[in-house]
């Protein structure tokens, strides 16, 4: 049974049916999102049936846009760990920081979440085939679930795009462009092929799925920390469709209500090479500007012009939380710091998180008892790792090589 009653603006309001597919408001061309009869919701799924399932994200199956019957098209993507960080809260003189430890899902980031309910409804609602611009990890997890799917998948990306993701979209069968310029560029491109093709443009929030399979970050949170919210919460932004899930995920779990108290401040934490939601806070804008010619090492962060911006600003100032840029010197710091720390190896993205909570520790934005969660979008794995030294290469007979080990061991 579905729980879907309709599919809104989240502008002007305007309702579309959700039988048929949507990308934008017809009205006004802003983002639409998912709506639930929620009191039906309510009366038909508690805590401890929930509790009996098995793990991924489709066991809140009532709280996603799965229609009658509808089988997804899944990888097991969901229930990532959510892990405390002990030595790196000592480290930062904090005492309570978890990680969502989002890497752990298939190909190897969030990305699966959404790409995977996105693929699953536009496969139930008649698409051929997939047009995606992406930063990497997007045009990786779509080609992965349109193989799953048996559906064609063309992704168009910037040129420096992470090796990894380029590699994971070509496995996986799909015609891989690289152009020139950034993903901004290459969501031009996109909405030109893909009417042009007859394929669905798979932009970020250009269609209502994607968001609900974000969501589930937030459902899965607030279950892992027994249905209290965090105070502070920390989201690597681009095109925002986490920043935005997120907190959409909390409020329907209040609706029913499960979950009650204040919600977590949350705090947009972008690149100094390509920053707009962090401009635009900062100035009391209400929609970003585009940022001319973006650069980071971090991929997903490199979105000049999102086109969430409205909404991701709202979210951060109705939460009273903030937006922060940290330099990518910073973000490789953070990042090995974090791996040598807690043996995690993340995505610069989410290196940028650690350097942005170094930042507010210092100057006393978050206080000591803060419980902070941080969304690790992905595994460090897929990209050119941050400046390492060189092993130390040994030749010569066993007995030589033994004691040069334990003289570099210190013994
Ligand atoms: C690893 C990683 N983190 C963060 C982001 C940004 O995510 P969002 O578009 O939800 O803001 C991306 C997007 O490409 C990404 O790949």
């Amino acid at each position: 049974m579905s729980f879907v009653s309709h599919v809104e603006c989240t502008v002007c309001g305007q309702h579309h049916p959700w039988t048929r597919l949507t990308t934008v408001c017809e009205r006004c061309g802003q983002m639409l999102a998912v709506r639930y009869d929620l009191p039906r919701v309510a009366a038909s799924l508690d805590k401890d049936t929930l509790r009996g399932r098995p793990p991924g994200m489709y066991r809140f199956r009532e709280l996603t846009p799965l229609a009658d019957g509808e089988e997804p098209v899944t990888l097991g993507e969901g229930s990532t760990p959510l892990l405390r960080m002990p030595r790196l809260a000592t480290h930062l003189g904090l005492r309570r920081i978890w990680a969502k430890d989002e890497g752990q899902n298939p190909t190897g980031s969030f990305k699966a979440r959404g790409l995977g309910m996105a693929i699953t409804r536009a496969r139930t609602l008649g698409v051929r085939g997939f047009v995606i611009p992406s930063a990497g990890n997007a045009g990786g997890a779509a080609a992965a679930y349109g193989a799953r799917a048996g559906l064609p998948v063309a992704v168009i990306v910037p040129r420096a795009t992470p090796a990894g993701a380029v590699a994971e979209a070509l496995i996986t069968g799909a015609r891989v462009f690289t152009i020139e310029g950034s993903i901004a560029d290459a969501g031009k491109i996109v909405a030109s092929v893909a009417p042009r093709v007859g394929w669905f443009d798979l932009s970020t929030l250009k269609e209502p799925y994607r968001l609900e399979g974000k969501k589930t970050m937030g459902l899965e949170l607030a279950e892992q920390l027994d249905w209290r919210l965090p105070d502070v919460l920390l989201y690597p932004t681009g095109g925002g469709t986490g920043l935005v899930g997120i907190p959409k995920g909390f409020e329907e779990l209040r609706e029913i209500g499960w979950i009650s108290g204040a919600s977590p401040r949350i705090f947009a934490i972008q690149a100094e090479g390509c920053a707009p939601v962090v401009k635009a806070f900062k100035e009391g804008a209400d929609v970003t500007t585009p940022w001319p010619n973006p650069t980071t090492q971090a991929a997903g962060l490199r979105v000049p012009s999102p086109f969430a911006g409205r909404q991701m600003l709202r979210i951060l100032r109705q939460s009273g939380g903030g937006a922060l840029a940290v330099s990518d010197k910073a973000i490789e710091d953070a990042q090995r710091l974090v791996a040598r720390l807690e043996g995690i190896w993340t995505v610069p993205e989410a290196a940028a998180l650690v350097a942005a909570l170094m930042q507010m520790a210092d100057a006393g934005d978050v206080r000591r008892d803060d419980e902070i969660v941080m969304i690790f979008t992905g595994a460090g794995i897929k990209y050119e790792p941050p400046p390492l030294p060189s092993p130390i290469d040994l030749s010569g007979s066993e007995a030589d090589i033994v004691a040069r080990v334990c003289a570099a061991l210190g013994s």
